[in-house]
This record gives C-alpha cells, sequence and structure tokens, in this order.
C-alpha cells in the first residue's frame, strides 16, 4: 500500500518556489548575502546574539563540540533517545558519548541520571529537546552541580520552541538548530550554531569555510578579492543561499506553522486520551514548536500498528531507535531500562504544518480502529 500521508513532510508554497528561483537566476548560489540575512531573522526570531548558519546540524554540533576543545580522553553525557548524529558528533572530535536515560512521561533527558553519570572526564552535556519540548535547563545545571561542564542544546527538533528562560537554542553555551527536510521551517538541507559569545561566533564562522577568514562574498567588496587567510581549522559546511532563500520564505510563517501543529496535537490528544492500549506523552505543549506527535502502543502491539496503519496509506516513524542500541555504540553492560522500554512502545504519527483537517481524521480514524481491534 502506497504511503498517502507521511510522517513528516515539509510545507513548500509559492514563496518557497520563487525564492528559489530568484537565487538561479541570479547565478550566486553559494554563501553570500542571503546567508547573512537568514542568521539575522533567524538572531531576531530567537533573540540570539549569534547565528552561524551551517551545512547542518550534525555538522553544527560537532564544530561546536570541536571548538569548545572538547577531545579525545573526554566524555560528552547524551541521551541514547536522540538520533545518531548526536553522538555521532561526539565521536568526530574524539570523545566518547555516555549515554543516559529521558524521563517516560515526556522523553526528555533526565538530570538526575545526567548527575549519577558525572566523572572526572565529563567535558560537556548535551541537551536534547525531544519533539520541541524543552529540556529543563535548571534541573540540569543543577544536576552539573557547579563544575565547568559546557551544556549544549541540541535543538534540531525546537526551532521556535520557547520557555521562560527563552527561545529553544539560547538556552546554554552554545545551540545547535537544524533546518533539514522534515524541520520545523526548512531550508532544504541545513542548521546553524547559536551562542552568545563572540569568540566562539568567530571561530566558528573561520570553521565552516575550511579556515579561512573572509569568506568569498565578503571579499568581493575588498580592493584584493583573491586573497585570504587560513587560521584555523576546519572542513566545508557552509550554507548556500539557495538553501538560505527557502528558509528566508520560511521565517515568516513559523508562528503559522507552529499553531497548525499546536491544533492538531490538541486533536490527537483529545482522541486517543481515552484509547485503551494506547498512551500519549504527557507533554507540557505551552510555548512549543511540536516536531513530532509520539504515542506508546504497548504489549507488544506497536509493531502491528505501524503495519495496520500502513496498509490503511499512513506513514509512522520510531523516533528513535535508542543509540546504545546501535552496533557502533552497544557496550557490554550499558542498560537503559526506561529507554529500552520506551523504544518498545513508541510510534510517531503524522504531523505537518499543512496537514488538513481531512488528514488528521484519517490518521484519527485508524488509530481508533487499530485500538478497537483488540489486543
Ligand atoms: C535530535 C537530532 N539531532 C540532530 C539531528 C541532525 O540534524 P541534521 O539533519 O540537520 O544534520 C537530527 C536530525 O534528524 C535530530 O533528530
Amino acid at each position: 500500500m502506497k504511503i498517502r500521508i507521511p510522517v513528516y513532510r515539509p510545507t513548500i508554497e509559492e514563496e518557497e518556489l520563487r525564492a528559489a528561483r530568484s537565487v538561479l537566476e541570479s547565478r550566486w548560489l553559494g554563501m553570500g548575502a542571503l546567508v547573512e540575512e537568514f542568521e539575522k531573522q533567524t538572531a531576531a526570531v530567537i533573540g540570539a546574539r549569534h547565528v552561524i548558519a551551517v551545512s547542518n546540524c550534525t555538522a553544527a554540533l560537532w564544530m561546536t563540540l570541536q571548538a569548545l576543545g572538547v577531545k579525545a580522553g573526554d566524555e560528552v553525557i547524551v541521551p541514547s533517545m536522540t538520533y545518531v548524529s548526536t553522538p555521532q558528533a561526539v565521536l568526530a572530535v574524539g570523545a566518547k558519548p555516555v549515554f543516559c536515560e529521558v524521563r517516560e512521561q515526556d522523553l526528555l533527558m533526565d538530570p538526575e541520571d545526567v548527575a549519577r553519570r558525572i566523572t572526572f572526564k565529563t567535558a560537556a552535556v548535551i541537551a536534547v529537546h525531544y519533539g520541541g519540548r524543552i529540556c529543563d535547563m535548571s534541573a540540569l545545571r543543577r544536576a552539573l552541580g557547579g563544575k565547568k561542564i559546557w551544556i549544549l542544546e541540541d535543538a534540531a527538533h525546537a526551532f521556535g520552541s520557547r520557555c521562560t528562560e527563552g527561545y529553544a537554542g539560547t538556552l546554554a553555551d552554545a545551540g545547535c538548530l537544524s533546518f533539514d527536510p522534515i524541520k520545523n521551517i526548512t531550508c532544504g538541507e541545513g542548521g546553524a550554531i547559536v551562542t552568545g559569545d563572540d569568540a566562539l561566533a568567530a571561530r566558528l564562522r573561520r570553521m565552516r569555510n575550511v579556515g579561512v577568514d573572509t569568506d568569498t562574498w565578503r571579499r568581493l567588496s575588498t580592493e584584493r578579492p583573491w586573497y585570504y587567510e587560513v587560521s584555523e581549522t576546519g572542513l566545508r559546511n557552509v550554507m548556500a543561499d539557495m538553501n538560505a532563500s527557502i528558509g528566508l520564505a520560511q521565517l515568516p510563517k513559523l508562528e503559522r506553522f507552529r499553531q497548525r501543529r499546536l491544533e492538531i496535537v490538541r486533536q490527537y490528544d483529545e482522541a486517543f486520551r481515552e484509547l485503551l492500549g494506547i498512551q500519549t506523552l504527557d507533554h507540557e505543549i505551552e510555548g512549543v514548536f511540536p516536531h513530532n506527535y509520539v504515542v506508546r502502543a504497548g504489549g507488544g502491539r506497536r509493531d502491528r500498528m505501524i503495519r495496520e496503519l500502513a496498509q490503511r496509506g499512513i506513514g509512522t516513524g520510531v523516533h528513535f531507535i535508542p543509540c546504545h542500541m546501535q552496533p557502533l555504540f552497544a557496550a557490554p553492560g550499558v542498560r537503559l531500562p526506561v529507554t529500552e522500554r520506551l523504544y518498545e512502545e513508541i510510534v510517531s504519527l503524522p504531523l505537518a504544518s499543512d496537514l488538513t483537517q481531512e488528514e488528521a481524521a484519517e490518521v484519527i480514524a485508524a488509530v481508533r480502529e487499530f485500538a478497537n481491534g483488540g489486543n
């Protein structure tokens, strides 16, 4: 059966098509004025001092760890319930990911478990704002007990989410955002690093562009546009104007997208709350930009639910396969019972900023039918 309602899809409208076309017509496709404008507007939306646009959030995480000096011999605490990008970034700087538990009710990093896993080698903690919900940052800070440990936000799911302290990405030493095709807004592909630290920002700007001091676009208006200096280690992780143009068309729609997703989340919550054998998350949605919608189907019924929905053309996902269960990261003796139990039960249902009422109703009907179909 063909999937008609995918679990994720980007919302692409006339503005995005026009923006991309005009970049192609301009013949300046690479990093230039539009990337700068995208950084400026993104910073204004979330109240950040610096936003450095990069190729994707995986690169953003790796570059930030590297720029903060996290290195071989260090440990970095990350939840196992995340996409592999988070621990891969840790491996990329030669450090060791130490996996921690998430809270059963909302799949967010468990600060008490973080506290248990701190050693003298802990150099950083990466707070993953799963599903757009923001980790309890004050509990996390308390868990670190005043030790010099960097806190990074993996805000790949949480662009546009806010709490009383501010927007996701601005709540720690640095935050990493994703604008890949299925994120809250998209650039096609893209990511960004958010920081309040001037020196760190300057370093990251060089790092994203093979260590070159000034980028090609900026050099165009100098006397010697061909001249550059290299003063930093770095790979090529720039965002291109082609991608920034799509992001610039999406940014003004952020609140509309958020409101539509909240509407769907409320409808799903309402419809599924009383269903036998289906458990909704106990999520706080105030201020949240919901990235995904997860329910739990316990008693070994999760895979059947996925199959039955697929038979009706409805796409689902499992976010995520715990990283500590992947061959690359598996370590003898590492057990995370809450995460492992959640993994058996979680299903992500379709959520998109342009999901129609008819589509949402189809999803609800299919989940109801599955739940009423017995055990
Ligand atoms: C929690 C989390 N962190 C990081 C990433 C990486 O983002 P990107 O695709 O922009 O590299 C993802 C991507 O899905 C993610 O889910």
